[in-house]
């Protein structure tokens, strides 16, 4: 089996780390490269986070690039409340010295999918992050977006509330004109013409949640692993209590990248989308499902998952034990609650 190629540009933070480590134990994919943007922090603490998970991972031949500082236009807001000052819920472990980041990943994007294109090659592209290190390549390197031939983004919302306002998802939120940027090359640009964003919003999202007791099954599968896995996410948990009410904490990232490579685990539909980049709605995807606009269908809209499937993805690469034998203890620790279970009164 042909890997594919994949970049992924994220802001890692905690569901960003996830992800990646997920990404890294899938042979379906090979990692090109990873470019970070500002979000979740600043960019140069997310490219040191990046090199953090690689060595976890064994993985420090894959190059790390440093993107955008700040969105094209709104001032930066970063989300240190969530992911907690480092990036990585205040564990704080020590930078990696061995390896260092490069500069301009959006130079790097652009060699990339340059170099693709010449060879007909295709690069898949799963954003993590806010778009704004996409909207830079779009805008200065059109020629090479041919090279792409699948682009997934972690954001936005169809029908689910926002988790930055009452509408707004907070990739598109940080950077809304970056975000309205790429979705209006999808539904214009000639270099795009056939492709759409792959948007994977807290509609699915939300369903994905880390709870202390699968936390405490992956410890128990794999101590070294699961062990980096509670350690990261103690503060997005305890984050989650306060601001959610709910025991346990959304990965948001880790969906995206596991709908990248089976699409069964989530399903939606085709519809034009753009974000709003002013006033209360700010960050808001507005998709356009029922078509009262005639514009081309530049987003395929993720409205369905299963939670159960995806768990059984994100700990059989985890851990490397086999789904089959994984699922019935998930099935016990993800059961909707006491009066769905089998055998209660
Ligand atoms: O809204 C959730 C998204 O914003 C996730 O990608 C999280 O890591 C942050 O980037
Ligand atoms: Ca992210």
């Amino acid at each position: 089996m042909n890997a594919r190629k994949i970049i992924v540009d994220c802001d890692p933070g905690i569901d960003d780390a996830l992800a990646l480590m997920l990404l890294l134990r899938s042979p379906e994919v090979e990692i090109l490269g990873i470019t970070v943007v500002c979000g979740n922090v600043p960019t140069a603490v997310g490219a040191e986070n990046a090199l953090k998970i690689l060595s976890w991972m064994d993985r420090p031949d894959i190059p790390v690039y440093t993107g955008e500082e700040s969105p094209l236009t709104r001032s930066y807001v970063d989300a240190r409340d969530t992911h907690g000052s480092d990036g990585l819920g205040e564990t704080f472990y020590p930078s990696v010295t061995s390896v260092r980041p490069h500069r301009d990943a959006v130079q790097f994007l652009a060699d990339t999918l340059a170099k693709a294109k010449e060879t007909e090659e295709k690069i898949t592209i799963l954003a993590l992050g806010p778009l704004t290190n996409i909207a830079r390549l779009i805008e200065r390197h059109p020629d090479c977006l041919d090279a792409i031939d699948g682009f997934y983004s972690m954001g936005g919302c169809y029908r689910s509330h926002g988790n930055c306002s009452p509408v707004a998802e907070y990739n598109y939120w940080c950077d809304p004109h970056a975000a309205k940027a790429v979705f209006d090359a999808f539904a214009s640009l000639p270099q795009l013409s056939g492709r759409q964003i792959q948007m994977i919003g807290l509609d699915v999202t939300r369903k994905i949640v880390l709870t202390p007791n699968l936390i405490e099954y992956l410890c128990r599968l794999n101590p070294e692993i699961g062990e980096k896995v509670r350690r990261i996410t103690r503060f997005y948990v305890d984050f989650h209590w306060k601001q959610e009410g709910i025991i346990g904490c959304v990965i948001n990232d880790p969906l995206a990248a596991a709908y990248l490579i089976d699409h069964s685990l989530c399903t939606g539909f085709s519809a034009h989308t753009e974000v709003e980049t002013e006033g209360i709605c700010l960050g808001q995807s507005v998709v356009d499902a029922f078509g009262f606009w005639d514009v081309p269908e530049n987003s395929y809209i993720l409205t369905r998952t299963s939670p159960l499937r995806f768990m059984e993805m994100f700990f059989e690469r985890l851990t490397g034990i086999a789904a089959e034998k994984l699922s019935p203890a998930l099935r016990q620790l993800m059961a909707p609650d006491s009066a769905d279970m089998e055998g209660s009164l």
